[in-house]
């Protein structure tokens, strides 16, 4: 991959000499241009791997995690040093929300059939016995399965409350979807039921002491509460669109979104964790994810839900993106203003303490979310708060609100703009040449580190690439829902639980007005996923002269089972050293089909295969071939 390491460096060198506005720590701007149009080819060639990456790693049809049951992300497809091959709840969700997002943007029946087995899928994990309880007694609280969604026994840093807030948010997304496009009653019947579990526990639960995102600290994260806040109010707004009510919801909303601002610091910077004693800065790229999560531009920079444009955001954004400086060798004399790799937090140990590709992606996203309320509103403000932020970008500004025609705003913009791209420009300096993401990178000289392949990396990527384009997911806070009650109270309030229904989704829920129903600019998604996959079937089996191989299943183009349709192979290619028997069928990407060969003799004498019927489940991805290799049996 092309490095950009050394333009930027002539960039910093030359900005004394070529400032484009007075006082404005800012690249020239021609650098600037070509860093743009740099980062632009890296986010097109890397948004199809991300794309492709992510669904390799989701069950049943993810090559690249066989054995995954349907329905399921796997976090990474590593099985060793160290074992990823399971499913989070939180991981899962972060994904799915992404993908929803993504297929909301453009219409796809294949990713349509992912969602709804992703749904399907929660829908049973819910029931699932686990060492943090069942249905109705903490078991959604447990924070990953096995990748057949069986429970995972081991020990483990449980309950974990942010999961079942997070699912819920993205079958919430999903839900709105089906809802606008006149599909309510799908939503009531199969979506909502797993919604209100979720709802139920968050509302029951919110309250209490749990594990947090890195599964290292018990106490009260910011980044759970925060996701709770989210779920109970848009869980309350779709209860309301299908007919029903969800008043533990809504009499916990408030409550939680009070005890978020217990996080904020009068140090400038928002607290990861409270309520833990763990002897850390509790300054976390928690904060930032958490921030990324809420972004609604509708309700522009407001700082009691931590918008990414807000005062309180953009001051913890340089707090937290300043710890990292020192820590790591890479980003060794890299000034304030200029992106640096991200971990987790600056006293991390795992791995030996190391930037996560994910964590530098949220510092670009936040970034990106917070260039675009200002375009939208058309102003900026800095506060008090915020001037410590703006100051890296130029040291005379003051603090005031800032007109986008005014030239404090021009230059503040463009600064920004190349400071988030700075973040991409990290990734892009770090990936795999062949774009792969780990989970972290070394923090002496960038090279992939611990889990590979990891899915939530590539989330991080898309949806940052996503922002940076202008495409914003759909909006979630009410008028009165950032509002923060005087007193805060310790509460907790009983939802229902029910086993939710495991019922096929009806088929042909197509978009009501064409292809697409949400948002933004003309930027291409991130590929066109195959509605359907031509599929190479290569058939090892020795015959003799007028004898054919044909395959036959369940699926139409296969004969669906009757052998006067099935499709014939081809010998042109069979040798006696390689006696292969081939041909091509056109299969729904996604979509499982059993099937087996025959062998036709020339009277027409029928000869099927032994065993079971053989699986096969065509993969989902930006590709529309693939390749079977089968032996006779
Ligand atoms: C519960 O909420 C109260 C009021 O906001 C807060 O003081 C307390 O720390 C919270 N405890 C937990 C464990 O969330
Ligand atoms: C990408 O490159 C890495 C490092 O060479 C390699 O381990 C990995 O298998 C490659 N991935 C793919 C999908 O080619
Ligand atoms: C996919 O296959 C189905 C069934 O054969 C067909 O109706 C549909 O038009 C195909 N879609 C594309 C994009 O070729």
């Amino acid at each position: 991959m092309p490095s950009l390491t050394s333009l930027l460096a002539v960039g910093s060198l030359a900005l004394q000499t070529a400032l484009c506005l007075p006082g404005l720590n800012t690249f020239p701007d021609h650098n600037v241009k070509i860093l743009k149009r740099s980062v632009d080819t890296f986010v097109a060639t890397e948004s199809p791997i991300a794309l492709n990456h992510i669904l390799c790693n989701i069950g049943a049809s993810g090559a690249c995690v066989p054995g995954a049951g349907s329905g399921f992300v796997i976090a990474g497809p590593g099985q060793d040093n160290p074992n990823y091959f399971y499913t989070w709840t939180r991981d899962a969700a972060l994904v799915f929300k992404c993908l929803v997002d993504t297929f909301i943007d453009q219409y796809s029946s294949s990713l349509q059939i992912l969602i709804e087995n992703y749904i399907t899928a929660q829908a049973r994990l819910q029931t699932v016995q686990n060492p943090s309880g069942g249905l109705s007694s903490g078991g959604l609280g447990e924070p990953k399965f096995n990748a057949d969604g069986s429970a995972f026994t081991g020990s483990w840093g449980r309950p974990q409350r942010d999961g079942p807030a997070l699912r819920a948010t993205a079958l919430i997304t999903y839900a709105k979807w089906l809802v606008s496009n006149g599909y309510s009653s799908t939503a009531k019947s199969l979506v909502w039921p797993v919604i209100q579990n979720d709802l139920s526990y968050v509302s029951q639960y919110w309250n209490n002491t749990g594990f947090d995102l890195w599964e290292e600290v018990s106490g009260s994260s910011f980044f759970t509460i925060a996701a709770q806040h989210r779920a109970l109010v848009e869980g309350s707004a779709l209860a309301g669109q299908l007919g029903t009510s969800c008043t533990h919801c809504d009499s916990q909303a408030p409550q939680a979104l009070c005890f978020l601002q217990r996080f904020w610091t009068s140090k400038g910077y928002i607290l990861a964790n409270i309520n833990a004693n763990d002897g850390r800065t509790a300054k976390d790229a928690n904060t930032l994810l958490a921030s990324i999560h809420g972004f609604d531009p509708s309700i522009g920079c407001d700082a009691a839900t931590f918008q990414p444009c807000s005062d309180r955001a953009l001051a913890n954004h340089k707090v937290v993106s300043d710890s990292f400086r020192s820590v790591y060798s890479i980003n060794s004399g890299i000034p304030g203003g200029q992106a640096v790799s991200v971990g987790r937090y600056p006293e991390d140990v795992y791995y030996g303490g190391n930037p996560w590709y994910l964590c530098s992606l949220a510092a670009a996203e936040q970034l990106f979310d917070a260039l675009y309320t200002w375009n939208k509103q058309g102003f900026m403000t800095i506060t008090a708060v915020s001037l410590p932020f703006f100051r890296d970008f130029s040291a005379s500004v003051a603090i005031g609100t800032f007109a986008s025609s005014s030239n404090t705003y021009i230059g503040l913009f463009n600064a920004i703009q190349t400071y988030a791209d700075g973040y991409l420009v990290v990734i892009e300096n770090y990936a795999q040449a062949n774009g792969s993401l780990s989970e972290q990178f070394s923090k002496y000289d960038g090279h992939p580190l611990s889990a590979y392949d990891l899915t939530w990396s590539y989330a991080a990527f898309l949806t940052a690439a996503a922002r940076r384009s202008g495409k914003i997911p759909s909006s979630w806070i009410g008028p009165s829902d950032s509002v923060v009650p005087s007193t805060c109270s310790a509460s907790s309030a009983n939802g229902p639980y029910s086993v939710a229904p495991t019922s096929t989704f009806p088929a042909g829920q197509t978009p009501i007005t064409g292809t697409s129903t949400a948002t933004a600019s003309p930027t291409s998604p991130p590929c066109t996923i195959a509605e359907n996959v031509t599929v190479t079937f290569n058939e090892i089996v020795t015959t003799q002269f007028g004898q054919t191989i044909k395959i036959v299943g369940d699926a139409a183009n296969m004969g669906a089972w009757d052998p006067t349709k099935a499709v014939a192979l081809s010998a042109s290619q069979y040798t006696n050293s390689n006696p292969v028997w081939f041909g091509t069928v056109e299969l729904g990407s996604g979509i499982l089909v059993e099937y087996k060969y025959i062998n036709v003799a020339s009277d027409g004498t029928v000869t099927w295969e032994g065993g079971s019927n053989r699986v096969y489940t065509p993969p989902v991805g930006c590709a529309s071939t693939a390749v079977v290799n089968d032996v006779w049996r």
